[in-house]
This record gives C-alpha cells, sequence and structure tokens, in this order.
C-alpha cells in the first residue's frame, strides 16, 4: 500500500509495490519487486486523467518510444509498459546509487578526475541518443542517477523529441526544460540544435560537479535569462585551465559557434583516461503497444514483446498498415523516407521466403553479413563506423499471399550511414519494390 493507502494497490502484474523513490511532475517513482524472480525495479506511475487533460499524450507515448529506442549503460533503462484503466506503469531498471544532486547537495564539489568522470560517462550516453536521432532537451543533475558501482544513469526522457519532429529547417521547435541548465536559444525559442542545446547543458553540469553550485543563478527570471544569453558566468580558481577552456568553448552563447560533440571529445581533458561504454545489442523494437495503453478499457494489460514461433510471417492487416503509415495518409509507405529516420519501410510483391532471399542476395554485395531466423534478417556492415558497425534489423510482414512490407530498423551505427544504406539497398532490389507508379501487379497472381 502507498502512503495515502488508496490510490495504488500492493502489487500491479507481477510487481509488488514498495516505498516511494521520487515524485515528478506527472507521479511518482517507487521501488518495486517482480514477485516471479525477486528482481527490483522502479515504477514510474502516470495517472491516465492528468495526462489526457493537460494534453500530455503525445508526450508520454514520445517517452515510450524513445526509451524503447535507447539501450546503453549509462541510461536508465525500460523493462515494460503497463496500463490500468486509470494509469500507466513504467517498469524501469532500478538505479541504488541515489542522486548525483544529493551526493553535491550533502558532499559539495568533486574533485576534478570524479566529475571528469562522471561527465565522460555523460557525454558518451548523449553522443549515443544523438545517433539515434533522440535529444534529451531536459538534462540537469536531478536527471542523473548513480548506480552501486558508480556509474552514472540518466534517467527521465519524458521531454525528449525524436528527430521526427524536427521541422523543415532541422531544427527543433518546443521549449522545455529547467531554466538554470537551458542553452540561450532554447529560451529563445527559435528553433534550435538539439544536439548543441544538450551540449550547453552538459557544460552547466561539469560546471555544478566541479564548482559546487550553478554557473547562472539569479532570484529573477529575466535577469537569469540574461545571464545565460550572455554566457555571463566566472569558474572559480580552483578549475584547471584545461577545465576552464573547455568550459569556455560550451558555454558559448552562440550555437553556430559552441563546439560540437565530437570536437569536443578530443580536448585532452576530456579524453584523459576515458573509457567508452560497451553497448549491449539492441532487440528488434515493437512500438504497436503504445496507442493500447490510452484505452479506457484494459484493466492491468502487461505488453510485451511478442515472439511468434511458427513459420509463417507475421500478417499485417488494414489497420496496422495505417498505423505504420503517417496517419491516413499512404504516401510514406510508397515514398522515400526523410533524411534521419531511423525505420524504413518498403512494399514488395513476392512470397515472403522469396524477399528473404533476395534481401540476403542484395546485401551481400553491399559488404553486409547477413544472419536469418525464420522471417528476421539482421544486416551487418563490414566498415567500422563512427557508431561501430552499421547493423540493421529487418522484418517481412505479410499482407496478402504476394504482398509484403519489409520494415527495417537501424539496431546500431550512424544515422546518416543507415540513410545511405537505404538509398543502395532500395535501388538493388528495385525490381520487387512497389511503388506507387508501378504498373499493376501481374495478373496472373490475382492482386
Ligand atoms: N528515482 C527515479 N527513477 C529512479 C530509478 N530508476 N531508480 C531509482 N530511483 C529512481
Amino acid at each position: 500500500m502507498n502512503k495515502e493507502g488508496k490510490s495504488l494497490r500492493n502489487h500491479v502484474g507481477k510487481y509488488e509495490f514498495g516505498r516511494v523513490l521520487g515524485e515528478g511532475s506527472f507521479g511518482k517513482v517507487y521501488l518495486a519487486r517482480n514477485m516471479e524472480t525477486g528482481e527490483k525495479r522502479a515504477i514510474k506511475v502516470f495517472n491516465k486523467d492528468r495526462v489526457v487533460k493537460d494534453k500530455m499524450m503525445e508526450q508520454i507515448k514520445r517517452e515510450i518510444s524513445t526509451m524503447k529506442l535507447v539501450n546503453h549503460p549509462n541510461i536508465v533503462h525500460l523493462y515494460e509498459v503497463m496500463a490500468s484503466k486509470t494509469k500507466i506503469f513504467f517498469v524501469l531498471e532500478y538505479v541504488n546509487g541515489g542522486e548525483l544532486f544529493n551526493k553535491i547537495a550533502r558532499h559539495g564539489k568533486l574533485r576534478e578526475e570524479e566529475a571528469r568522470k562522471y561527465f565522460q560517462q555523460l557525454i558518451n550516453a548523449v553522443d549515443y541518443c544523438h545517433s539515434k536521432g533522440v535529444y534529451h532537451r531536459d538534462l540537469k543533475l536531478e536527471n542523473l542517477l548513480l548506480d552501486e558501482d558508480d556509474n552514472l544513469k540518466i534517467s527521465d526522457f519524458g521531454l525528449s523529441a525524436l528527430s521526427q519532429q524536427i521541422r523543415e529547417d532541422g531544427l527543433l521547435h518546443t521549449t522545455c526544460g529547467t531554466p538554470n541548465y537551458v542553452a540561450p536559444e532554447v529560451i529563445l525559442s527559435k528553433g534550435y540544435d538539439g544536439a548543441k542545446a544538450d551540449l550547453w547543458s552538459c557544460g552547466v553540469i561539469l560546471f555544478v560537479l566541479m564548482a559546487g553550485y550553478l554557473p547562472f543563478d539569479e532570484p529573477n527570471i529575466m535577469n537569469l535569462y540574461k545571464k545565460i544569453y550572455k554566457a555571463d558566468f566566472t569558474c572559480p580558481d580552483w578549475f584547471s585551465s584545461a577545465a576552464r577552456r573547455l568550459i569556455i568553448r560550451i558555454l558559448e552563447p552562440n550555437p553556430k559557434n559552441r563546439i560540437s560533440i565530437s570536437h569536443m571529445m578530443e580536448f585532452l581533458w576530456f579524453k584523459k583516461g576515458y573509457k567508452p561504454a560497451r553497448f549491449r545489442e539492441q532487440k528488434y523494437i515493437d512500438s504497436s503497444d503504445i496507442d493500447l495503453l490510452f484505452s479506457s478499457s484494459n484493466d492491468h494489460v502487461v505488453l510485451e514483446h511478442k515472439e511468434p514461433n511458427d513459420l509463417r510471417p507475421s500478417f499485417l492487416n488494414a489497420f496496422d498498415i495505417i498505423s505504420l503509415s503517417e496517419g491516413l495518409n499512404l504516401s510514406g509507405l510508397f515514398e522515400k523516407e526523410q533524411v534521419g529516420k531511423q525505420e524504413m519501410m518498403l512494399i514488395m510483391r513476392c512470397s515472403a521466403p522469396e524477399i528473404m532471399s533476395k534481401l540476403e542476395e542484395s546485401a551481400k554485395p553491399l559488404g553486409f553479413s547477413v544472419k536469418r531466423h525464420d522471417f528476421k534478417m539482421r544486416l551487418e556492415g563490414s566498415e567500422l563506423g563512427h557508431k561501430g558497425h552499421l547493423t540493421i534489423s529487418t522484418e517481412v510482414f505479410e499482407v496478402l499471399p504476394l504482398l509484403s512490407v519489409v520494415g527495417m530498423k537501424r539496431a546500431r551505427g550512424d544515422t546518416r550511414e543507415f540513410d545511405r544504406f537505404y538509398e543502395n539497398y532500395s535501388t538493388a532490389l528495385k525490381d520487387i519494390v512497389w511503388t506507387a507508379e508501378a504498373k499493376p501487379l501481374d495478373q496472373t497472381n490475382g492482386y
């Protein structure tokens, strides 16, 4: 039973609820235990009413998609999402070393070495998210947790925006975040580069870790904004000159002149003792459960990944196709996707087994090794790019016996490399790809 004793039963699904770990703007986070395995989890609870009233549905859906997309040792992992009639439950990795904020509040500033270790982990995780087109946009000390080995974990992707929300000018257009950590261009809300804005917040975090106080802090909000616009801050005299130079390059008010993450990672101060994180492989991401969360009829529906183990490809009906496309506009299924997308779809005029063979044949000349399992395939590039080997997960879904949708998802590697791959791959497959302009299919097929 929670503190109020009413609003929450002491278990949901297989999870038993314990004490409150923290409270955010949209609900509480509870410690929970998986009664089957005994594992501890943190469960973030959202009230559907509030979410609907405050028009936060889109934001919550985004949070789910975002957290499913990211899989990094320095980012709090999302295991599953459950829903009842009135609530949404996010089952998260339990991080038991407390908040970095509390460590600073209790013990004051950190030694430069310790601050550097946390900053390296922060940058590594943020850079990984950016390579997936995900921007946090609310990075602050309060969102950084520590695990039992004193490693940093970023929590709360509630305000993240996926690259899909980038408008034609290539910039993000929502103002959010905590003023002390927010970049000047975000406050001005003229559209901004999410990567540069996140780096500014990382710069503020590094300052706080080493100074024990904020670089921009004013009781009056207008005075605070003025200081941020002008990057009016002073490094305390205990900062080394190398750390000072780095912070000045990050806390540059003009995002065009601000250093990029990749350039910043070349600084000797940053590189000292840097151990980039090792990644686990990303699973195929199924986003089809998200809309279910907002239906009013479900009572403790536990949503998990389905692993079909029969030998037929998964079947898509018209509703699935519409939900995969942009609303009811099916043109997105036929046209080349925008640059920077994480997922692509092709419609093909063949049986699923034939498609599997063609996908394999066409990937090999492009230098990809292929692993097949039923109607799923994993393609791994031979070249080692900036973000590791480009790895693509594909799955064939049958719409009609001779018409299938091929879903492709970038599991690893750089977004731009994925765009290039998609361009070459779809050209190599052009004989079987169905386009809106294509002639009607062979009459003998009957479709
Ligand atoms: N507070 C907020 N999220 C948490 C988590 N995942 N683990 C522990 N405490 C938390």
